[in-house]
C-alpha cells in the first residue's frame, strides 16, 4: 500500500440495472423540457449514505475493516424511486434528485450505523440529517438549474421499479476531467434480520 496516497471515498447503495433504466428515461424526459445542467450518467447513479472526503490510504483501509461486519439495521430495505426534488428545496437549485419511498427508515438506520462506526475511527459526525436521494444533475453555474418549473406533474410523480438493498458498497472516487470514476472497493453486508 502506498501510505501517502489520498483516497476520496464514499459509502453508497448501488442501483440495479432496471432502476438505472427508469432513471435514464426520467432524465430524458426532464432534459426534453430544455433544462441545462451537468447530468449524472445513469451508470454512476447511486444513493450516498456517507461521503468520507479525501483520506490517506491507511485510513481508507481502517474504514474498510470497520465496515466488514454486517450492519444490523432492520433487514434488507425495499426502496422505490419516486418523485423529484432539489437541494436546496427553494431558490437556486444546486442539485436535482430523484426521491425514494419504501423502507427509508431502515436505510436511515443503516446510515446511522455507518456514522457510528466512522465516529469510532475519529470521523466527525455528519451535521446534516440523512436525506436519501439519487442525484440526477448538478448546476453548471452559481445561478442554479433554471427552468425546473417546466417539469410537469406527470414527471414529478413518476415512480420506478422497487428494489431490495442487500448490501452497501464502499467506493473510491477518482476525479478525472471527463467526470468521476467510481471504483467499488468493498461490500458492506446488511444483516437480513429475522
Ligand atoms: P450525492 O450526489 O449523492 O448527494 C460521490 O462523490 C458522492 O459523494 C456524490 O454523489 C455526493 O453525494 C457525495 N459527495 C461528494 N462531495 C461531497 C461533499 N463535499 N459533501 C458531501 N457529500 C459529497
Amino acid at each position: 500500500m502506498d501510505r501517502d496516497r489520498m483516497i476520496r471515498g464514499f459509502v453508497a447503495v448501488e442501483l440495479p440495472a432496471e432502476v438505472r433504466g427508469f432513471l435514464a428515461d426520467l432524465v430524458d424526459r426532464v432534459r426534453s423540457r430544455g433544462i441545462r445542467a451537468r447530468w449524472v450518467h445513469p451508470d454512476r447513479m447511486h444513493i450516498t449514505l456517507r461521503f468520507l472526503g479525501e483520506i490517506p490510504a491507511p485510513r481508507f483501509e481502517a474504514v474498510r475493516a470497520a465496515l466488514a461486519r454486517p450492519i444490523a439495521a432492520g433487514g434488507h430495505p425495499e426502496l422505490v424511486p419516486a418523485g423529484i426534488g432539489t437541494f436546496p428545496p427553494r431558490g437556486r437549485a444546486r442539485v436535482l434528485w430523484a426521491g425514494l419511498r419504501g423502507d427509508t427508515a431502515v436505510l436511515g438506520r443503516c446510515a446511522l450505523e455507518v456514522e457510528g462506526r466512522l465516529e469510532a475511527l475519529g470521523f466527525p459526525r455528519e451535521p446534516r440529517p440523512f436525506r436519501p436521494h439519487i442525484t440526477l444533475a448538478r448546476a453548471r453555474s452559481p445561478g442554479g438549474i433554471a427552468g425546473l418549473d417546466r417539469i410537469g406533474p406527470e414527471i414529478r410523480a413518476a415512480q420506478g421499479p422497487g428494489f431490495r438493498v442487500t448490501h452497501l458498497t464502499l467506493f473510491e472516487s477518482r476525479l478525472r476531467p471527463q467526470g468521476p470514476e467510481y471504483i467499488p472497493r468493498a461490500v458492506v453486508p446488511l444483516d437480513p434480520g429475522s
